[in-house]
């Protein structure tokens, strides 16, 4: 018998494999002397939800800023945004804090959501046609660390990359740099980029956002341990690691560790790892710039600051970048 593809089970436009070997991460990364895990793989659906939970507890002041900023600010962000243009958002998710800026422009605008995860586009893509039958919605399965180029169509058409939420803070500096290179690369010399940046604050007040009373960001880095033991016969001990955050000035960071209670031999994918009493898995770090200090990273991008926009309390900030 002939096998007849079922329509609404075929691809997005632009899907390609994005298969990305775990086992092999997990493998190199837990062989360094400061044994690391990538962070990508932190978000599987329960890590997902979780992070989910993160962005609403109290400590966590990054969203809910970034938000009140997007909508206090939002008139004056979409300004320049002309009829025909595509707004391009580089790891859309639930395309959430978009809509803010949706509201003023989506009678004119093409959407362009680009994201990893084909359930969240295709989810978010229902919800934003019906909430604005007249936009023009063009999602793509990408991950914007490596970003397929847009289609030639909009190759003439004016456009302004979306880049919220401090992702940018999760890759080193040269990461970043190369990241928004790659950004200017895909939204071209008349392009535009509106992208959210955590501040530089008081530690005490980081700490506690990566280390909430309620320990669901506990929970969100262990499940990568969870996730190891369920997907590569992992035989993690969940009750001798515990998470750690800490900011570590010299580098401007926030970063997340998985500490090791006890001397301990663990096997994953088919490798045995020993960990010393304190030795930690280092999972994520989160970057804070102060203006000036991201306006310098942008520049050596290729971009030109321009715009700024920030909280009251000055704890998060929106730059425009030309
Ligand atoms: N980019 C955001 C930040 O660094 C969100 C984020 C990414 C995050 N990974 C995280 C938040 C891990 C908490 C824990 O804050």
């Amino acid at each position: 018998m002939r096998h007849v593809p079922n329509l609404e089970t075929l691809p997005l436009p632009g899907t390609t494999a994005l298969a990305d070997d775990f086992g092999a991460s997990v493998i190199e990364g837990l062989s360094r002397p400061q044994k690391t895990l990538p962070c990508r793989f932190l978000y599987d659906a329960r890590g997902s939800s979780l992070f989910e939970e993160i962005t609403e507890l109290p400590e966590y002041y990054p969203t809910r800023t970034e938000i009140g900023i997007l909508k206090q600010c939002a008139a004056e962000i979409v300004d320049g945004i002309s009829s025909g243009d595509v707004l391009v958002e580089f790891g859309s998710g639930s395309s959430l804090k978009t809509e803010i800026l949706l509201d003023h422009i989506a009678g004119r605008v093409t959407y362009m959501p680009l994201d990893v995860s084909e359930s969240a586009l295709s989810e978010a893509t229902a919800r934003l046609q019906g909430r604005y039958p007249a936009l023009d919605i063009r999602p793509l399965v990408a991950d914007f660390s490596n970003l397929p180029e847009l289609p030639d169509e909009f190759a003439g058409s004016n456009k302004t990359g979306f880049f919220p939420g401090s992702t940018i803070g999760n890759l080193s500096p040269n990461e970043a740099v190369a990241l928004l290179r790659s950004f200017r690369n895909v939204l071209g010399d008349r392009g535009r980029l509106i992208i959210g940046v955590d501040l530089k604050k008081d530690p005490r007040v980081l700490v506690n956002a990566y280390n909430d009373s309620a320990g669901v960001t506990a929970e969100f880095n262990l499940n990568l341990l969870v996730r190891i033991n369920r997907e590569l016969a992992g035989t993690f001990d969940l009750a001798a690691f515990r998470h750690k955050a800490l900011y570590n000035p010299r580098a401007g960071r926030i970063e997340m560790h998985l500490v090791s209670d006890r001397v301990q031999d663990v096997m994953a994918a088919g490798s045995r790892f020993h960990f010393s009493q304190g030795e930690t898995i280092h999972t994520e770090n989160s970057y804070k710039y102060a203006v000036s200090e991201f306006r310098e990273l942008a520049s050596k991008a290729g971009w030109k600051p321009k715009r700024l926009w920030t909280d009251a309390g000055e704890q998060f900030s929106v730059h425009e970048l030309i």
